[in-house]
């Protein structure tokens, strides 16, 4: 009998219903499961997808190519390869290996290292196994080669999700860190097989599950939870021997409380396989017995290993939440949406086009007859919550004013209900928000918010808007940034002074911190799904936030509005606009946006020496000088024009939204005029497009 022989005999599932997750490897795992004497039920858990564009790829390779980056961080063979793929549609391959030569160049583990060997990239860090996060933390940490973690640009070639828990401790280490995803992973199209499994396992029928990646565990809990399952499975699994394939698995299986009775000593499909079947009946035997004795003494048996981990001080990343769901991401055969073409797209991503993009803040409003008479008959909150409604007044605003994108017709404060306040729009007073947070107590008590399932009906309504919208029209959601919805839930609606707010942060930073990081993280998760219903681009307002000095900014504000917008899913355009920022524009833009937003109290090409080449601009006309004839509405539109000079990257918007007694044929016009004068610019050769087009510090955004 050949050794594989004699450990296959000594390796026996004996007849055990064996469920496994793997995809790419689906059949090698069944046939392993089969030679080891298992019934193998294997139901792929992932799909993996291309991001529609690979934008943040190509924006990597322009950081990359132009010096911007300090290391790299090449985390799997397979995104290694597809990254340089997408790489070199763009740039020959030698130009590539160069400027990676010039770099602190690491590799997660051996297949990244593959890679790059065959690729003839000096490689200047290889992660010892087990090859997670904490070993890569672990060699930067001890400065190989002069290289300091501290102040330095790092990529990070993403597999599937975020890892967040590394890429907050880069953070912390005061790393500049770009998120590189390659490609994402996605529930599966058909999920029979995973909801197959889950009965299984739930019915006892299956008494090994095997897990070869932390992916899976998020997507077998997501249909378990979708179908009603999830807490039956959880109970069942208490009776399964569930084996990892290595740490960060098993901290995601601990994250749920499952308990793991095996790891194989190499992080490997095979081993794990054999290893599993080696003890399968040794362990089920002993498992099932535990369960048995923790029933009669009436307590709920809890994964060792999450204990284990957890007193080990070994926080478990909570990225839950942050796993992509499978959602609309175009495949390679999907055609190019329309609206990749459109000019307000293309100047997003600093491209040329035939006119200046326009499209103005508070665009459907009390200014337009359509809406006035629409809010005779139903009040502003009742018209927010009804997705064919926003639609109608999203789209007939865009198609009306022939702007080059609609916005969401939505509010900023929608997101407090769900934190458990009560929000009321009295009329014409503004909103009204009770009770207010006042003091660290009342921050305690917001609510967890989990905006897809709270505000189903915005996204519906995304989905709906984005359905009816003309293809070539962008749609743009938009959020606020966290000091200013902090503002209105202080003070609990408009203010003059920000008394409150401002007191609350000088007095008790703690609370202060604790609400704004709180803000922070549910805002992306806000923006990330509206993303994931459909929207193109994301406007973030920070339109309070110039009530403070350029000190207050710096210490209690800009920390969270980089957290929120380091956490939007990057290949999206976020614009970040605040009023009264005269003083702030250098701080907002390195807070991150791919484009800022610019009141009319600063000149647009002043702001834009400030800000530099490497961002985009939108702005900046006065609201009010729509109530001046047309001639004056033409000099001033003229001059804004003449100011940004043609340069590619600029977006035509007003300083502030539009006022509600706004002569509306004025607004018309102002449309008009801004393509009329800006193609007739553009086409006379009126250029001063800057001789580079990538965002300079938040490379990881667009
Ligand atoms: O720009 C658009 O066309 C999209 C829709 C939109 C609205 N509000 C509709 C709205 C957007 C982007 C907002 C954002 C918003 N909401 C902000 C930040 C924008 C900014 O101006 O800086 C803020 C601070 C809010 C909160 C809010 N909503 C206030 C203070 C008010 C009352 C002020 C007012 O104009 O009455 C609202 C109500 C509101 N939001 C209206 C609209 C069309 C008017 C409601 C009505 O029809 O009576």
């Amino acid at each position: 009998m050949n050794t594989t022989g004699t450990m296959a005999a000594q390796a026996n599932f004996g007849g055990l219903g064996v469920v496994a997750f793997e995809s790419r490897h689906a059949q090698e795992m069944a046939s392993l499961i089969t030679r080891f004497g298992g019934v193998p039920r294997v139901a792929p858990a992932l799909r993996e997808i291309p991001l529609e564009e690979n934008a943040p790829a190509l924006e990597f390779g322009g950081a990359l190519l132009a010096g911007k980056l300090d290391a790299v961080i090449f985390m799997t063979g397979v995104g290694t390869r597809r990254l340089v793929d997408v790489l070199e549609t763009r740039h020959p391959r030698e130009q590539i290996v160069k400027a990676l030569e010039r770099l602190t160049v690491v590799a997660r583990g051996p297949k990244p290292a593959k890679v790059l060997r065959e690729l003839q990239v000096p490689i200047t860090i290889t992660v010892p196994e087990p090859n997670t996060w904490r070993e890569i933390l672990t060699e930067l940490d001890e400065n190989p080669r002069g290289f300091t973690l501290a102040g330095s640009r790092v990529a990070v070639q993403e597999y599937g999700a975020a890892n967040d828990a590394f890429l907050d401790a880069l953070r912390e280490r005061g790393v500049q860190v770009m998120r590189v995803p390659v490609y994402q992973w996605a529930l599966p199209q058909d999920l029979q097989p995973l909801r197959d499994a889950i009965k299984e396992l739930s019915e006892g029928r299956a008494r090994v599950a095997l897990f070869t990646n932390a992916a899976q565990v998020e997507h077998l809990l997501q249909v378990a939870e979708d179908t009603g399952e999830k807490e039956r499975l959880l109970k069942a699994l208490r009776k399964v021997v569930v084996a990892s394939v290595g740490p960060t698995c098993s901290e995601t299986l601990a994250h749920y409380g499952i308990a793991i009775d095996l790891e194989p000593v190499h992080p490997k499909m095979g081993p794990l396989v054999q290893e599993t079947a080696q003890q399968a009946n040794e362990l089920l035997t002993k498992k099932l017995e535990q369960e048995q004795r923790a029933q009669a003494a009436g307590i709920e048996a809890i994964g060792k290993a999450s204990e284990h981990l957890m007193a080990a001080g070994n926080p478990i990343a909570d990225n839950e939440s942050r796993i992509p769901k499978a959602g609309p991401i175009g495949t390679d055969s999907e055609a190019r949406p329309a609206w990749e073409d459109s000019r307000f797209l293309r100047a997003c991503r600093f491209e040329a086009v035939d006119a200046t993009p326009v499209w103005l803040m508070r665009q459907a409003g009390r200014y337009m007859k359509e809406y006035r008479d629409l809010r005779a008959r139903v009040p502003f909150l009742e018209l927010c919550k009804n997705p064919a409604l926003v639609s109608e007044v999203t789209v007939t605003a865009a198609e009306k004013l022939g702007v080059d994108a609609a916005i969401i017709f939505a509010d900023l404060l929608l997101i407090v209900e769900p934190l458990g306040l009560h929000l009321e729009y009295d009329k014409g007073e503004g909103p009204v928000i009770t009770p207010g947070v006042r003091e660290a107590a009342d921050i305690d008590r917001l609510r967890d918010v989990e905006p897809e399932q709270s505000l189903g009906y915005f996204y519906d309504a995304i989905r709906q808007t984005r359905a009816d919208l003309d293809a070539r029209l962008p749609l743009i959601g938009f959020a606020g940034c966290p000091f200013t919805l902090a503002s209105y839930l202080i003070e609990g609606g408009g203010s003059r002074n920000y008394r409150h707010t401002k007191a609350l942060m000088y007095r008790d930073p703690g609370a202060w911190r604790e609400l704004m990081e709180r803000l922070a993280r549910v805002l992306a998760r806000y923006i990330n799904a509206q993303i994931e219903a459909g929207v193109q681009a994301v406007q973030v307002f920070d339109t309070w936030v110039g009530c403070l000095a350029p000190e207050d900014y710096l210490e209690y504000v800009q920390p969270y509005t980089r957290r929120m917008l380091e956490d939007v899913r990057p290949g999206t355009p976020v614009i970040h606009f605040g009023t009264g920022t005269a003083m702030l524009l250098e701080a907002m833009r390195d807070a991150g946006g791919t484009v800022i937003g610019v009141d009319s109290q600063v000149e647009l090409s002043h702001a834009w020496q400030r800000l530099g080449d490497g961002v985009a601009i939108q702005g900046n006309l006065d609201p009010v000088v729509l109530y001046g004839d047309l001639e004056f509405i033409r000099t001033r539109t003229q001059r804004i024009l003449d100011q940004a000079a043609g340069r590619t990257g600029h977006i035509f918007n007003l300083g502030h939204g539009l006022l509600p007694d706004t002569p509306y044929d004025n607004v018309v016009a102002l449309v008009k005029m801004v393509h009329e004068i800006s193609s007739q610019q553009l086409s006379a050769g009126h250029h001063a497009a800057p001789d580079w087009k990538f965002s300079r510090r938040k490379s990881d955004q667009y």
